[in-house]
């Protein structure tokens, strides 16, 4: 490992669904000291931070996304002293933690909105977004909330409609307001004072709204968010001096991190936001949206290296808690073949990898009939849109009732497949999915190349082969990716043919890497990393 090793940079992180993780407590939903629990096996499986949902108070609209007070722990998951015997033990092993900050909205229980709804007179009514009614009682522009509906809603008490961009029970604060400001700046001090190494915003490309209300602009689309460019409901300019304050608070302590959720994101719109003076990085979704096909990873991997410039940094994510999981996605079956391809892919891109809890053991999603689902927009959207609660379930420990995750039943089914698909199968299984991360992540700590080491494509037009080099003035790695079940051949420039390389890792347990005139053949759903030094 060199010496300027940077954790947000060069390690992998890896995000937890906190009330998914594990149940300490046995109240059925996970909590701080189930995670505590586990960072030996965290550890073990070699990650370098945790980035850890919600784990304030809620009144559980969105299951920790709707905060009623940001300056504690939700006392199901916790207390502060808790947090404190985590970070530090964390620490200990060498691993970090980022705070996911919820700071477009607040819950509509929280004191301030209950407050702000009160009366119009109220100190706190102005710390939220409201406007009149338009002649005749309509709404004030047309803007649409990307989970439906107008983003406005009547509030009787005070006679004005209040801004969501989210759900009705997720009001948008008013960043324009210094003393919401202040108070949120607040936050950040608080969290980074106890110790926290870094931040995810949720939706922070939101905060800022036109001042003037406008109407956006129409376009094509298909559901009513897209029949409108969203010009002037986020992507405000105010939000990039809004970035450099904080970065500049993130900044005068050290070694910290900050990662933005582009809300409704393009690469482009995401890589705006990446800089020395705003967010360390950013996401886009692009990739998590890929079907398993080479072609479009391609693609999705070329706007995205095309859209940050030189020193930008991507992340790379395959798996988010608000997406259908890459397991039920890629396959149908419990076969991980190709899942040690994709697992392969995420490792070895330029960037920092992201994992999602129970990826590395291959979690499929949990079926759930509609009377069972939790998540409001699943609920909603029955049966037009999934319900993100399949992929939300319990992390699967080992085969014991309720997968290890706790003591009484969980807040979110445990998928069946948990007698055999779980971390303590998996972890004395030396072919499995999860020690084919471990090794992944080895290996990447090992190899500068793959760290910090320049992207370049060796297949231009694939069509079911992906490789690139990864490359350091004293490193080359070779990653070559077969995404289909038969075999093919990568086809080599003599330079590359006669370098001196050696097998890093390969899925299949005698890899044929021997280069035939300039032809490095692939067996089906092979995944194969060479190194020349
Ligand atoms: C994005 C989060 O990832 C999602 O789970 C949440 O519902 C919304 N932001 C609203 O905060």
């Amino acid at each position: 490992m060199t010496t300027d090793w940077t954790w947000w940079r060069d390690g992998v992180i890896y995000n937890l669904y906190s009330r998914s993780f594990a149940d300490a407590n046995a109240d059925g939903l996970g909590d701080l000291q189930g995670i505590l629990h586990h960072l030996d096996d965290l550890q073990y499986l070699g990650v370098d931070a945790l980035w850890l949902t919600p784990f304030y108070p809620t009144a559980d609209g969105d299951y920790g996304y709707d905060v009623t007070d940001y300056y504690s722990v939700d006392p199901r998951m916790g207390t502060l002293e808790d947090f404190d015997h985590l970070l530090a033990e964390a620490h200990r092993r060498g691993i970090r933690i980022i705070l996911d900050l919820v700071l477009n909205h607040t819950s509509d229980q929280h004191p301030w909105f209950v407050e702000a709804r009160s009366s119009r007179q109220s100190p706190r009514h102005d710390w939220y977004i409201w406007a009149d009614p338009k002649p005749g009682g309509k709404r004030p522009n047309n803007w649409q909330s990307i989970v439906g509906g107008s983003v406005w809603e009547w509030e009787p008490q005070v006679g004005q409609y209040y801004l969501r961009t989210f759900l009705p029970c997720q009001p948008d604060l008013n960043w324009r307001n210094p003393e919401v400001r202040r108070e949120l700046i607040n936050v950040f001090r608080f969290w980074l004072d106890r110790g926290a190494d870094g931040f995810r915003l949720d939706l922070f490309n939101a905060y800022f709204k036109d001042d003037q209300l406008l109407d956006n602009p129409p376009a094509f689309g298909i559901r009513p968010f897209e029949w409108q460019q969203h010009v002037y409901d986020c992507n405000r300019p105010e939000m990039i001096p809004l970035l450099q304050e904080i970065r500049t608070l993130v900044d005068s302590y050290p070694d910290r991190y900050l990662v933005g959720e582009t809300f409704n994101p393009t690469p482009e719109i995401a890589a705006r936001y990446v800089g020395p003076d705003r967010l360390h990085a950013a996401f886009e979704l692009n990739l998590i949206m890929q079907p398993w096909s080479a072609p479009r990873f391609w693609d999705a991997i070329q706007r995205w290296e095309s859209a940050l410039g030189a020193d930008d940094w991507p992340t790379v994510v395959l798996n988010s808690f608000d997406q259908p999981r890459s397991a039920t996605r890629f396959t149908r079956t419990e076969d991980d073949a190709r899942l040690k391809v994709a697992a392969a892919l995420l490792l070895t891109l330029r960037g920092t990898p992201y994992l999602l809890y129970g990826e590395e053991i291959g979690m499929r999603n949990i079926s759930l009939r509609r009377s069972e689902m939790l998540d409001p927009i699943g609920r909603k959207w029955y049966p037009f849109y999934h319900t993100r609660d399949g992929e939300r379930s319990p992390m699967q420990w080992d085969d014991s009732p309720n997968a290890g995750f706790g003591s009484v039943a969980p807040w979110l089914p445990v998928h069946p497949n948990y007698l055999q698909r779980n971390v303590a199968a998996q972890r004395q299984d030396p072919n499995s999915l999860y020690q084919f991360y471990r090794a992944l992540i080895q290996l990447r700590r090992e190899t500068p190349a793959l760290q910090r080491g320049m992207f370049q494509w060796l297949t231009f037009q694939p069509g079911q082969l992906l490789a690139y080099l990864r490359q350091t003035p004293e490193q080359t790695v070779l990653v070559a990716l077969n995404f289909r079940r038969r075999k093919v051949r990568l086809a080599m420039g003599s330079d590359l043919a006669h370098r001196n390389w050696r097998v890093a890792l390969s899925t299949h347990p005698r890899p044929e890497t021997e280069i035939l005139q300039n032809w490095l053949p692939l067996a089906g759903n092979q995944a194969l990393i060479l190194v020349a030094d």
